[in-house]
C-alpha cells in the first residue's frame, strides 16, 4: 500500500530547504515531477485543476511552509496563499520597497498557486493583482469576499461586508479581471451576510458577469463566523444561477470520506478544504486517491505524523526567526494532536515551551513515548 513520502530527521536538520522548479501561469499547473492527472478535474478558464480538490486560503496559516508540506504530501489541486491586503501591499511598497510576508516563496514555488487580495476599492484591487501577476505569475487570483473578522467587516468594509452589495463585488471583480487577463480570477463567498441577508445567489451571477472564472462558496453566513454546521444543501441555489463556471463548496470537510461524499451528494464541481488541511494535511492524498479510483493510503502513523510536524517546523525557520516559528508550530500543533488521546496536555506544554528545542521534546513526549524531561 502507499506510504506518505517522509523526509528523514538528518536530511531535515542538516540540510537547506530546496526551492522546487517555477512554473507559470499558462504552462502545464502541475507540480515539477507530479504524477500526470488522475480521476476528475476542473477548469478555471484556461487552467485544467486535477484533482478537484482545493486548499482553502488561511490567514495565519498557510504560509508556504505548510504548502510546502501539503505539495510534497499531494493530492491537492490548487493551493493558495493567506488574504492579501492589497492596501498594505501598496502601503508597504510605498513605504520600504517590499512585499508583503504572506507572498514569501511565492515567486519560486511550484505551481498552481493561487494568491488571495483583498479590498474595496477597484482601483487599488486592480493595481495590486496587476502587480502580483507582472511580479509573482500566479496561476491564479482570487479575491476575498468571505471574511467575517470584524477588523475587515465592520472596520473597513471589506471581505464579507460586501456580500450585501452584491452589484459591487461584481464590479470589484471586474476591476481585477480587466487588468490580469488572461490570467483567471476567482473569488470567495459566503452565502450572505446574515440569514436574512442570504446573496450568494445573486453575487454569484454578479461574479460570472464579471468574468470570474470559478467561485468558491463556505456555506456559512458572515454572521455565523464559523459556528453551526456549513448549509451544503444551500449550494444548489447558487449552482442554479452559473452558466458556465464552475462552483467549488468548502465548509467542515474534515476526513477524505467527507470530501469524496460531498463531491458526490452536492452540486459541486470541486471542494474546498480548510482547518483539516491543518489538522490532516494528508487527506487530500487519500481523497485524490479515492477519487481516482486507487487504494487509499493510510493514516500517517505517530512517527510519521511527528516527522511532518519536524518537516514543517524546519521550513518556518528558513522563513522566520525562532520566535515567530515557536508562535506558529505552538498554532500548528494545536491544530494537529486534534481529536488524539492526550492532546490537551500536548497543547498545554507546546504553549509553555521558549525555546523550539523544549517544543519538539514535547512532540518527541507524545508522538514517540519519549521521555521529554531526559
Ligand atoms: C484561522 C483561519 C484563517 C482564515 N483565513 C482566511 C483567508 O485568509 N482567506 C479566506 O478566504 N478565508 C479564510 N478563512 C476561511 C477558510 O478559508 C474556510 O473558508 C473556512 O475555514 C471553512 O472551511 P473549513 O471548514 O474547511 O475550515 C480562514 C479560516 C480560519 C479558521
Amino acid at each position: 500500500m502507499q506510504r506518505y513520502a517522509l523526509m528523514s530527521e538528518s536530511l531535515l536538520l542538516n540540510h537547506a530547504v530546496s526551492l522546487p522548479q517555477m512554473h507559470h501561469a499558462g504552462g502545464q499547473p502541475q507540480a515539477a515531477g507530479a504524477a500526470p492527472p488522475l480521476g476528475p478535474a476542473v477548469r478555471l478558464g484556461p487552467l485544467t485543476i486535477a484533482p478537484p480538490l482545493f486548499q482553502a486560503p488561511m490567514a495565519g496559516y498557510t504560509n508556504f511552509a505548510l504548502r510546502q508540506l501539503l505539495r510534497r504530501l499531494g493530492g491537492v489541486g490548487l493551493l493558495c496563499t493567506e488574504m492579501v491586503s492589497a492596501r498594505g501591499f501598496l502601503e508597504i511598497d510605498a513605504r520600504k520597497q517590499t512585499y508583503p510576508e504572506r507572498l514569501w516563496g511565492v515567486r519560486e514555488e511550484s505551481r498552481p498557486l493561487a494568491v488571495q487580495i483583498w479590498d474595496n476599492d477597484r482601483v487599488k484591487l486592480g493595481e495590486v493583482a496587476s502587480r502580483i501577476v507582472d511580479e509573482f505569475h500566479p496561476s491564479t487570483v482570487d479575491i476575498n469576499f468571505g471574511c467575517p473578522a470584524e477588523e475587515i467587516t465592520h472596520r473597513v468594509s471589506c471581505g464579507a461586508f460586501l456580500l450585501q452589495f452584491p452589484d459591487k463585488v461584481g464590479e470589484l471583480a471586474a476591476a481585477v479581471v480587466r487588468r490580469v487577463a488572461p490570467v483567471p480570477v476567482t473569488a470567495k463567498i459566503r452565502l450572505g451576510w446574515t440569514d436574512n441577508r442570504i446573496s450568494a445567489p445573486e453575487t454569484a451571477a454578479a461574479l460570472e458577469q464579471a468574468g470570474a472564472a470559478a467561485l468558491f462558496v463556505h456555506a456559512r453566513t458572515a454572521q455565523q463566523k464559523y459556528r453551526g454546521n456549513a448549509a451544503w444543501d444551500r449550494l444548489a441555489e447558487i449552482k442554479a444561477r452559473l452558466k458556465r463556471i464552475p462552483l467549488i463548496g468548502n465548509g467542515d470537510i474534515r476526513t477524505w470520506q467527507e470530501a469524496v461524499i460531498a463531491l458526490r451528494q452536492y452540486p459541486v464541481d470541486g471542494v474546498m478544504i480548510g482547518r483539516a488541511a491543518v489538522t490532516r494535511p494528508w487527506l487530500f492524498a487519500q481523497a485524490s486517491a479515492a477519487l481516482a479510483g486507487l487504494p487509499v493510503p493510510p493514516e500517517p502513523s505517530p512517527q510519521e505524523q511527528r516527522e511532518l510536524l519536524l518537516e514543517l517546523c524546519h521550513v518556518l525557520t528558513q522563513i522566520f526567526d525562532a520566535q515567530r516559528a515557536l508562535i506558529l508550530m505552538r498554532k500548528y500543533v494545536g491544530r494537529f494532536c486534534q481529536g488524539l488521546p492526550g492532546a490537551k496536555r500536548l497543547r498545554t506544554e507546546v504553549c509553555a515551551a521558549h525555546d523550539l528545542g523544549t517544543l519538539i521534546s514535547a512532540l518527541d513526549a507524545f508522538y514517540l513515548g519519549a521521555d521529554s524531561k531526559s
